[in-house]
């Protein structure tokens, strides 16, 4: 539950050691959220989080083992989150891959794993999520979509694809919490410096996991639905979704 200043108390973290949900519960932790469960699959990742948001306030860090790719895993291991801390402020549904595209469009099994851990993975561990926030009455579901998924464009569209798929149903379920107390924050960032990102050359607009993470917590006091990051992709994408498609393939050519 929020304090009497309105500061988040608790979050819990779906892909514990993401850059960009690190940097967002580091801004929470230095504005008095105490609670923090990392949630993924590499226990030393989310050890070295652990550290890192301990430094920045946090006080209890606890770290629980969750695969994105185990669907049927997520009811139980959420509401045991949810057993060990009755009251929860926000989540952030923070996992994901990007895959490479040249290598994708030549292995369908490995696009369909890609499919499962940044679409029906999160479909499941957002339900298991908002199950319980609907039950408490309030909170925050933050769900990390994309850009990618505003317009798929040729060099990312399996991955853009999973993020189109999520965007909507990260809209219905918002329409489906609202006046239940409880709600959903889409997150839209375009190219983000981050570990996933490492090694490519920045893409239009880039930015740092801190600047998202600063969207994330505005959009998260004042009650957004849908943050851009950044807020200036918003009227661009707006544009390029309206784009015909023969203007659409020269500009968003393949690299
Ligand atoms: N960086 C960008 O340009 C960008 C732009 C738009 C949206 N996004 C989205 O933002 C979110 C966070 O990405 P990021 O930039 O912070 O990248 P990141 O640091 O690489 O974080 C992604 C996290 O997902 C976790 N993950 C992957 N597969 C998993 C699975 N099966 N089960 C549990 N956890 C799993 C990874 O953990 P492991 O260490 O276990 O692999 C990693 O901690 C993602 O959804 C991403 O698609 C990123």
């Amino acid at each position: 539950m929020q304090d009497a200043l309105g500061a988040i108390q608790s979050v819990l973290v779906l892909g514990g050691a993401s850059d960009i949900a690190t940097a967002t519960v580091e801004r929470l932790a230095a504005d008095r959220c105490r609670t923090v469960v990392l949630a993924g699959r590499d226990m030393t990742k989310l050890g070295e989080t652990a550290d890192t948001l301990q430094q920045a306030g946090a006080e209890t860090v606890d770290l629980v083992h969750f695969d994105a790719d185990d669907p049927a895993s997520h009811a139980e291991v959420i509401a045991k989150v949810w057993a060990d801390h009755p009251d929860l402020d926000v989540v952030i549904l923070a996992f994901g891959r990007l895959g490479d595209q040249e290598d994708l469009a030549h292995d369908p099994a490995s696009a369909a794993s890609l499919a499962v851990t940044n679409y029906a993975g999160a479909v499941s561990a957002s339900l298991a999520a908002a199950e319980h926030l609907r039950r408490q009455a309030h909170g925050t579901l933050v769900i990390i979509s994309s850009v990618a998924g505003e317009r798929a464009r040729a060099d990312n569209y399996v991955y853009g694809s999973t993020k189109a798929g999520l965007d909507a149903f990260a809209q219905g379920l918002g329409d489906d919490l609202d006046g239940s107390g409880a709600r959903v924050m889409v997150v839209r960032p375009g190219f983000v410096r981050t570990s996933m990102t490492e090694g490519m050359p920045d893409g239009p607009m880039a930015t740092t996991a801190d600047a998202v993470a600063a969207d994330i917590v505005a959009g998260i006091r004042r009650g957004a639905h849908t943050v851009y990051s950044p807020a200036k992709l918003r009227p661009v994408f707006a544009v390029l979704k309206a784009l015909p498609r023969p203007l659409w393939r020269k500009i968003a050519a393949r690299r």
